[in-house]
């Protein structure tokens, strides 16, 4: 084992999304105190770092990524001592806690933006990004927010437009500024000194803001996706590589970036030693079934070796330098079993398949809570059985772009952020043994039979496997400090690839489709089978089966 690996190399984050993991007084809201209750569970598939979703002060327009205070845990989650609490169990387990920075944006709420927009002549009048109208009164770029309409709200106060690439709720701060990213730094470095492990970066790159210019509009609306114009634009690096220089260093701390506009070819510049981060979160792959990101209605084919090319390149791409986190889901995708495969596939099969690609790639996997149970996509038929905004608003966009109802809602089924955000389903009694109270969103059908306490009891379920590809992960070394290297790349229908340190290799060899497939045997010449899903014949694998082997090098 190769010494000089960081305890985070070796471990497996799991992203809890604290309003749907457990509720532990009955008000319909998961909470802090639902997550130390339920430290056992994620031990068991060997998490070591918790990523919690924000749970600061916050109006909840955006489920808490609009931060009104982030000194202050949000009363909904639970107090301070609960934090504390949590985070002193959790350590006690070996397991740290990763706090979502959200430093694009605040709340409309947060003081320092009602200060900022009281005048233009405050001390934080400069800490939001304010614009003068066009000269005919009109928003001063015609850019769309992510979650649709303009990007820019009008302020009557200051007879001014603010920019938010997210809510109107959702202000976006000035980096700019540097009295504000002394502000953000402190806020950082307060949660270090609680004792956090890490950060999540959320929304990182749209921080750095380009020259203000109307883009060539994208749909009838006039307007052009502010993604488009502000993602990952020049001069962002500097303000990371400052974040990075007074948070990060000296503390034993890992970072990851959600880094929606960074492809592979970027990641020498953002990921290790002459890096901003420790890992950053790219997208192609869970982006490969739409013909274009701001729409959810225009999907399009993709192949397994597209898939196996985007993750290939980002493992080749963090092989020297940097680290990847392996991640299919988390509270923004749909669940993984409905996303890549038909939906009359069995679960439990392909549940087991993704979860033996995050345990077996080099990199950290980022489990997403109910992943390992294999959870799947909702596809309420009423618009208003979905809570998330950004599907609402979505909806909104695809009818008026000219899609029917049927359309419309077809898209919401594949893409709702909701279908990840359903309750975790602990038991298959009443709530799924989410909470005793009434949930806060509805829970998905398959409970009685997908749920945390049925799946202990199955050892063919996908908890047992996650379990024990957590075991395997630790027995055999070469699943986190071997190289990666591809093989069979132009196989369409296995996903096969070796991971080789010093002493051992593995094989691991993941059957993409609903077929048995037949592979050539040399490849597992000389090499023990350690786990398969199914009954493995040399030679041949079953309908989605997954399949790892090793022998000594
Ligand atoms: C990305 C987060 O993951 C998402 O949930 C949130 O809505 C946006 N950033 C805005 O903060
Ligand atoms: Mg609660």
């Amino acid at each position: 084992m190769n010494d000089t690996m960081k305890w985070w190399q070796k471990t497996i984050a799991y992203e809890i999304y604290i309003r749907s993991f457990y509720d532990s007084d009955g008000d319909g809201i998961g909470d802090l105190n639902g997550i130390t209750e339920k430290l056992d569970h994620l031990k068991s598939i060997g998490a070591g770092a918790l990523w919690l979703t924000p749970c600061y002060r916050s109006p909840q327009a955006d489920n808490g990524y609009d931060i009104a205070d982030y000194y202050e845990i949000d009363e909904m989650f639970g107090t301070m001592d609960d934090m504390e609490r949590l985070i002193h169990e959790a350590g006690r387990r070996d397991i740290r806690i990763v706090m979502d920075l959200v430093f694009n944006h605040t709340s409309d709420r947060n003081p320092w933006f009602i200060e900022s927009s009281s005048s233009r002549d405050n001390p934080k009048s400069d800490w939001y990004i304010w614009r003068d109208a066009k000269p005919d009164g009109s928003a001063p770029t015609n850019w769309r927010g992510i979650f649709g309409g303009s990007a820019w709200t009008w302020c009557e106060a200051r007879q001014q437009y603010y920019l938010h690439t997210f809510l109107k709720e959702q202000p976006d701060l000035n980096w700019e500024n540097p009295d504000m990213r002394n502000a953000l730094y402190d806020a950082a470095s307060y949660w270090v000194k609680k004792g956090a492990g890490g950060f999540r970066m959320d929304a990182v790159t749209y921080i750095k803001k380009p020259e203000f210019r109307d883009g060539v509009p994208d749909y009838g609306d006039g307007m052009c996706a502010i993604h488009n114009m502000t993602a990952n634009t020049e001069g962002i690096l500097d303000f990371l590589h400052e974040f990075k220089d007074r948070v990060q260093k000296g503390n034993d701390i890992f970072t990851v970036g959600e880094a929606n506009g960074v492809s592979a070819a970027d990641l020498p510049l953002w990921v290790g030693d002459k890096g901003v981060f420790d890992m950053v979160f790219e997208f192609g792959h869970v982006v490969i079934d739409l013909k274009d990101e701001t729409n959810w209605a225009e999907r399009r084919d993709w192949t397994l070796k597209e898939l196996k090319h985007l993750i290939s390149e980002s493992q080749k791409n963090t092989a020297e330098s940097g680290w990847y986190p392996v991640f299919f889901e988390n509270h923004d995708q749909p669940r993984c079993v409905s996303h890549y495969f038909p939906s009359d596939a069995d679960r439990k099969m392909t549940g087991r398949l993704i979860g033996t690609l995050m345990y077996t790639l080099r990199g950290t996997p980022f489990v997403y809570q109910g992943q390992e149970l294999g959870m799947q996509n909702v596809s309420w038929n009423d618009i208003n059985d979905y809570n998330d905004i950004s599907t609402k608003n979505h909806y909104d966009f695809l009818i008026s772009e000219g899609y029917s109802a049927q359309q419309a809602m077809e898209a919401v089924h594949h893409f709702s952020r909701d279908s990840a955000r359903t309750p975790m389903q602990w038991t298959a009694g009443k709530n799924a043994g989410f909470t005793t109270g009434i949930p806060w969103l509805k829970i998905n059908d398959d409970y009685p039979e997908c749920n945390a306490a049925s799946e202990s009891e199955d050892m063919t379920s996908v908890l047992s496997w996650y379990r024990r590809l957590s075991v395997l992960r630790d027995q055999h070394r070469e699943l986190i400090d071997g190289s990666y290297l591809e093989i069979m790349k132009d196989n369409d229908q296995i996903f096969a690839f070796t991971r080789r340190n010093d002493t051992h290799e593995a094989v691991i060899l993941l059957n993409f489709t609903g077929q048995a497939v037949s592979y050539d045997k040399e490849i597992i010449e000389g090499a023990e089978l350690l786990i398969t899903s199914a009954d493995h014949t040399k030679g041949r694998l079953q309908p989605y089966e997954a399949a790892v082997f090793e022998r000594r090098v």
